[in-house]
């Protein structure tokens, strides 16, 4: 039943700008749709499918408000007339998603100190968090689910943060480029190996 999600993104990012079931870009999602990631976490933990808990922690994203401590962070946070990035809006609307994509704390289950969660990319999980919901994606899809997810990326992953690098990706075809989806997917993909595709 499952269909090969891997490279089905440009027409996604479309998909999130001209948004029909999705929010319209600059909208946030309902704060109080969001669960957490301790509770993605309690079904997301097993290594028989895939352990996604613990890719999450070892990646990036856990990181992103740590990272907001670092030097760099505070020679870019002066450019910008930051003090403190860690608790600035202006850097935590992409580095928190308890900032929900705004300059203001918005979701109570989500720490800022959590970084970026499942759910900035998957999606507010309150209504499609159940088991018997999850096992069936249109069900999922259909209760708030993003698939793919790969959707999602370009929301902080473009010009607006202070390390872009335009440069950053060289595509397959040698072009140059800020955000290549298919390479930074790669980066921090956590695959249920027991999944039917
Ligand atoms: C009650 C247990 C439970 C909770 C809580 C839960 N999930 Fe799931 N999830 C599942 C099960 C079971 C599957 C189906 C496993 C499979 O076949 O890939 C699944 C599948 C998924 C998939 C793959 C969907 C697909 O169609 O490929 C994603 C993504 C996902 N969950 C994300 C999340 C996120 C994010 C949260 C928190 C908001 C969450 N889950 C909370 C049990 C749960
Ligand atoms: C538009 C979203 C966005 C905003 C706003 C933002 N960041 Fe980031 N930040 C990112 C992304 C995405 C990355 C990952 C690297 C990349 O692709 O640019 C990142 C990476 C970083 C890094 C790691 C350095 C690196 O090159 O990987 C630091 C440090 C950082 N940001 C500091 C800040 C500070 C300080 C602010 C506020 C002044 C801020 N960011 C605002 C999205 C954002
Ligand atoms: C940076 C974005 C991002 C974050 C953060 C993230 N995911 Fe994912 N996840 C993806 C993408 C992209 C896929 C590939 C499938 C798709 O496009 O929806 C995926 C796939 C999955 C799958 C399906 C695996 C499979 O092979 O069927 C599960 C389950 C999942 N994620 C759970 C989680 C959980 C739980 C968290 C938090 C602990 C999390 N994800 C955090 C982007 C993310
Ligand atoms: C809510 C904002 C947000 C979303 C959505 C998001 N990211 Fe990120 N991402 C960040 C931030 C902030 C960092 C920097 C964190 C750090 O350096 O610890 C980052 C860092 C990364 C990095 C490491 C830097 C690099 O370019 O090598 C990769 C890879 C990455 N993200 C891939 C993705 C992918 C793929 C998606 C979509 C499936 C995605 N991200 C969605 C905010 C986001």
């Amino acid at each position: 039943m499952k269909t090969s999600y891997r490279f089905a993104c440009s027409a996604g990012v479309v998909a999130v700008l001209s948004g029909l079931s999705l929010p319209v870009a600059g909208a946030a999602p309902d704060p109080a749709a969001f669960v957490g990631v301790k509770t993605c976490g309690m079904c997301h933990k097993k290594d028989e499918t895939g352990n996604q808990l613990a890719s999450w922690q070892n990646g990036p994203h856990a990181k992103a408000f740590a990272k907001l401590a670092s030097p760099e962070a505070k020679a870019a946070g002066a450019k910008a007339s930051v003090d403190d990035p860690q608790k600035s809006g202006k850097c935590l609307k992409c580095h928190a998603t308890a900032y929900n994509g705004t300059e203001t704390a918005q979701i109570e289950k989500i720490a800022v100190e959590d970084g970026v969660t499942c759910e900035s990319c998957h999606g507010a999980g309150k209504e499609y968090k159940s088991k018997t919901v999850m096992q069936d994606r249109a069900q999922a899809v259909a209760a708030g689910l993003i698939y793919p997810a790969t959707k999602s990326c370009e929301a902080c992953h473009n010009s607006q943060a202070p390390s872009w690098n335009p440069e950053r990706y060289t595509t397959k075809d040698g072009k140059k480029t800020g955000f290549d989806v298919i390479q930074a997917f790669e980066k921090i993909k956590h695959p249920n190996p027991a999944a039917k595709k």
